[in-house]
């Protein structure tokens, strides 16, 4: 089968290659990549000829790279501490070079080690790349690549390269920064990770919508009143403060990871479950986001950011008091957006997204609101509306999905009060669900570009993103809203329902 052939394969054993991690050293690469590949080859999903080559600053040989290797999957990996056995065979495909990434001597010593190691081993010249490293980079790396002669655009051998978050940091840059990927490589060997799109609950929407008839004819205005999606943390900076100045939540999760969740909730149903399917249903719906009108900005997103208070019983800081964070900055750490869809499946349906740090718990819920009953026949429930019949897909923790819905409660009366059913994946499927970066590895892996988001996918929400900044930028705010850790946000949060009988769901 052609490598580069988009969607979903069947066969589910990739290619012989080498990995090549820019960033080897980083956090990302310990806590999540190198756990991932160590995962995927205790559950033999790694080709026969594999190796892998770290790269970085960092003086160090092989041995230290896999020693340090090690202790990061002791401490990661799903299954911990690592089987000594399976490590030792694992460890022995583990490479390392050190090396200055603007030196164009360092892409000829690279190339030199991998065509020692393909000699040592046997691997083909099948590569693939996977940038760890921030965006600022991107376009130095991949212009040497080019150089030295490392990137093929054919079929066989393969050439593919994964990068990371964050993808630019408004359209223009997100457009400069596909421009020069694609001066190198061709679309379809290009993967743009989105963590969340590797997570198994993520990719049930498609499951539950679409392989399921109960669902689709309720899924429309007609029968939901609202979407709610939450994304909330506990954490606060843990030491990327200054990262976080310039980024500002809506960076950091809304362009990417709520987005990506807001597109498989509410996109129409694809032609099939392949790559290039399902990316234009989602690019179609981004295209549908209503504009906010920048003089209505306040009343369709509101940023805010905490004060000291108290999360999971401990006292905080607030987001001003945090190293690297300027004292006097209004950048957020909680958004809430009032969102609307201009398409005829979604017309007038109020989508309400919310995303922070210092929240009081971690959690992700996706949450369909249905419209009432059209007669209530069962008195007045004491002046209060009934509560909404509630679908909850719970992303993360205690993954599941539950069905809200009023019953008779037991007794002479005709009380009514609500009760729920519940679907969990523990207990249902006994086993605990994959991490989203091992799925995603096997997938670039494989060719299979499916999860990750495609070059017009990134410039469409970006543009959305990039007036919500344009209008923040001009309206030169001295403070924004204040909530206090631990809470969940302000009260200007609120307002974003004023006027109708919805309110914000806190899981
Ligand atoms: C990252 C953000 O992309 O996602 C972090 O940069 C955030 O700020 C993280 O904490 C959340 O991911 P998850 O998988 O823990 O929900």
């Amino acid at each position: 089968m052609n490598p580069l052939h988009e969607g979903l394969i069947q066969e589910r054993v990739p290619e012989p290659h080498v990995m090549v991690i820019f960033g080897a050293g980083g956090d990302l690469s310990k806590r999540k990549l190198i756990p991932a590949l160590y995962t995927l080859a205790r559950e033999r999903l790694l080709p026969g000829g594999f190796a892998m080559l770290g790269t970085a600053n960092r003086d160090m040989d092989d041995k230290a790279f896999r020693q340090e290797m090690k202790e990061s999957c002791d401490k990661f990996a799903r299954r911990r501490p690592v089987d000594a056995s399976l490590w030792k065979g694992f460890s022995n495909s583990l490479y390392y070079e050190q090396g200055n990434f603007g030196d164009p001597a360092f892409y000829q010593a690279l190339k030199a080690r991998l065509e020692a190691i393909r000699g040592k081993t046997g691997i083909p010249p099948n590569t693939l790349f996977y940038l760890s490293v921030p965006p600022s980079v991107f376009p130095m790396i991949v212009d040497n690549l080019r150089t030295a002669g490392l990137v093929t655009r054919g079929y066989s051998p393969w050439t593919r390269i994964i990068v990371e978050k964050p993808f630019g940091r408004d359209l223009e840059s997100a457009r400069t920064l596909n421009r020069e990927l694609k001066q190198v490589f061709r679309e379809m060997q290009i993967f743009r990770i989105d963590h969340y799109l590797g997570k198994e609950t993520v990719q049930n929407m498609l499951a539950l919508r679409f392989a399921n008839g109960i669902f689709e004819p309720l899924w429309n205005s007609r029968y939901v009143s609202n979407v709610q999606i939450t994304a909330a943390e506990p954490i606060g900076m843990e030491g990327r403060g200054s990262y976080f100045e310039e980024a500002g939540i809506l960076r950091d999760m809304v362009q990417n990871h709520l987005f990506q969740v807001l597109c498989l909730t509410a996109m129409e149903p694809p032609v099939n479950i392949e790559a290039g399917a399902v990316r234009d249903e989602k690019v179609k719906l981004l295209h549908a986001l209503r504009p906010i009108p920048p003089r209505e900005m306040d009343k369709y997103v509101v940023r805010a950011h905490y004060q000291m208070g108290r999360v999971l019983g401990e006292a905080v800081p607030g987001y001003r008091e945090e190293p690297g964070v300027a004292k006097n900055s209004i950048t957020e750490t909680f958004v809430a957006l009032k969102l609307y869809i201009d398409n005829w499946r979604w017309g007038n349906v109020p989508f309400f997204l919310r995303t922070a740090k210092r929240m009081p718990k971690k959690v992700t819920e996706i949450s369909i609101l249905f419209r009432q009953a059209p007669h209530s026949m069962f008195g007045n429930n004491g002046g209060r509306p009934p509560a909404p019949n509630m679908l909850s897909i719970r992303i993360q923790p205690d993954e599941g999905i539950s069905l809200h819905f009023g019953s008779k409660v037991p007794g002479p009366s005709m009380e009514i009060a609500p009760v729920s059913m519940e679907f969990r994946y523990g207990t249902s499927f006994g086993q605990e669900p994959p991490e989203a970066y091992e799925r995603l590895i096997l997938d670039a892996m494989l060719g299979d570009g499916t999860l990750f988001i495609r070059d017009d996918e990134t410039e469409a929400s970006w543009k959305f993103i990039s007036q919500i900044h344009e209008v923040w930028k001009k309206q030169r705010k001295k403070s924004i809203p204040l909530y206090h850790a631990g809470t969940w946000g302000p009260e200007e949060a609120n307002k974003l329902m004023s006027g109708t009988d919805m309110t914000w769901r806190n899981p």
